[in-house]
């Protein structure tokens, strides 16, 4: 089968992780770069990536890569691409563009560029032309520009990756899928000591919890992905490969539960539960976190709230009885939350035996771990 190179995105902070998975899944030439990995591998393994992989956002497939002088440089270039091979001419076309490019650098402008060269050489040699759709194109373009040249890849996966299609009840700040599988990672959570999220929200940790630890394909409920819509698309090959990967299913066997101070959100992680299916196997409740009286011990994976309408003393105090129901309520257990605020972190109260700098979204955070022994001096500042 005909190699391609590769490069798959992820979140600042999960390049390493993302080269581990991909070697796993069989990469070749794995490299981890700024927010990605790049590798090499054939047209099965493209399919596997974006079916199985956790912890990358798209997977973008090299087309080629050529040094620019200058704008008309570019639109030459990527008018002779045989974009014909790729498209038919009554198809649609979305061209996304990231540029560093000391010079050239507006990246609205060079999409459209870009977008103008292709859609010019399908009129000069078909007579007509694709037409533009943002949102659910048949072949979708990326363009990244910068100071040693343009790459041109194909994004095969189109909408991201971490829409996974089993979020149907969305709440105000649900963490996003690949920061929460990504942070399971890092925490190496061995998949067999119970899981409890004392603040689920609409249940994403659990349910990425549920899906590591029985092998279920992260795409497993996507109903698309980009490569679908290409010219090459061999459904033969991708229904092997998802029917490899979805063989390796196990149940559940490990307890994993959850929390959350409100009903309405505890209904949304319930719908999304069962969405995942895994409605019976991840027990979800309403519970003030504060209010809990029986002790946990096991593995604690949260992300609090943190409102930067909130004010300082009222998040201070949040944290602080964070800390001490972990001291109190979680003895044994290991506990690992993510926090942006220094004062949050410092209100807990207790010694991190980790810290892990990580985004969510463009916020700073922290990754902390505590290990709760009882009765532990070592822990309590
Ligand atoms: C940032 S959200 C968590 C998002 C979640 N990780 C998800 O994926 O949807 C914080 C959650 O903490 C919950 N919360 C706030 N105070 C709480 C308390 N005292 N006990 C339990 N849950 C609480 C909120 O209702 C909210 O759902």
């Amino acid at each position: 089968m005909t190699q391609y190179q590769f490069i798959a995105k992820t979140l600042a902070g999960f390049e390493e992780c993302l080269a581990q998975e991909l070697v796993s899944l069989g990469a070749q030439e794995v490299k981890p770069v700024v927010r990605g990995v790049s590798f090499s591998g054939d047209t099965a393994l493209m399919y596997k990536v974006n079916y199985q992989s956790r912890l990358a956002i798209r997977v973008l497939m090299a087309v080629q890569s050529f040094p620019v002088k200058g704008e008309r440089d570019l639109y030459h270039s990527i008018y002779g691409i045989a974009w014909e091979d790729y498209l038919d001419k009554g198809g649609t076309l979305a061209v996304d563009a990231v540029t560093q490019h000391p010079k050239m650098t507006h990246s609205l402008f060079i999409a459209q560029l870009a977008k103008d060269a292709i859609v010019d050489r399908f009129r000069n040699l078909e007579g007509q032309r694709p037409s533009v759709d943002l949102d659910s194109p048949d072949l979708r373009v990326h363009v990244h520009l910068d100071q040693s040249g343009a790459s041109i890849s194909l994004d095969s996966s189109d909408m991201p990756l971490f829409k996974r299609g089993y979020r149907i009840g969305a709440m105000e700040a649900p963490i996003n899928e690949v920061l929460a599988a990504g942070l399971l990672e890092l925490s190496q959570w061995d998949e067999k000591t119970p899981l409890f999220d004392p603040m689920c929200g609409s249940g994403t940790f659990l349910i990425e919890a549920a899906m590591k630890a029985t092998k279920t394909p992260a795409g497993k409920f996507r109903k698309e992905f980009g490569f679908m819509k290409w010219k090459d698309f061999d459904y033969k090959l991708w229904d092997r490969v998802k029917n490899e990967a979805d063989a390796l299913i196990v149940p559940l066997a490990v307890e994993i539960k959850g929390s959350d101070i409100s009903r309405r959100t505890i209904t949304m992680a319930k719908r999304n539960v069962q969405e995942a299916g895994f409605i019976g196997n991840i027990q979800i409740e309403w519970q003030d976190f504060f209010q809990i009286k029986k002790n946990f011990s096991g593995f604690i994976i949260t992300n609090p709230p943190y409102d930067e309408r909130m004010k300082l003393k009222d998040m201070e105090s949040f944290y602080k009885n964070i800390g001490s129901m972990f001291k109190h309520i979680c003895t044994g257990s290991e506990a690992w939350i993510i926090v942006s605020a220094p004062e949050a972190m410092n209100a807990i109260g207790l010694h991190p035996s980790r810290k892990i700098k990580v985004f969510n979204g463009s916020i700073e955070c922290r990754f902390l771990k505590y290990t709760i022994y009882q009765g532990s001096k070592k822990d309590s500042l």
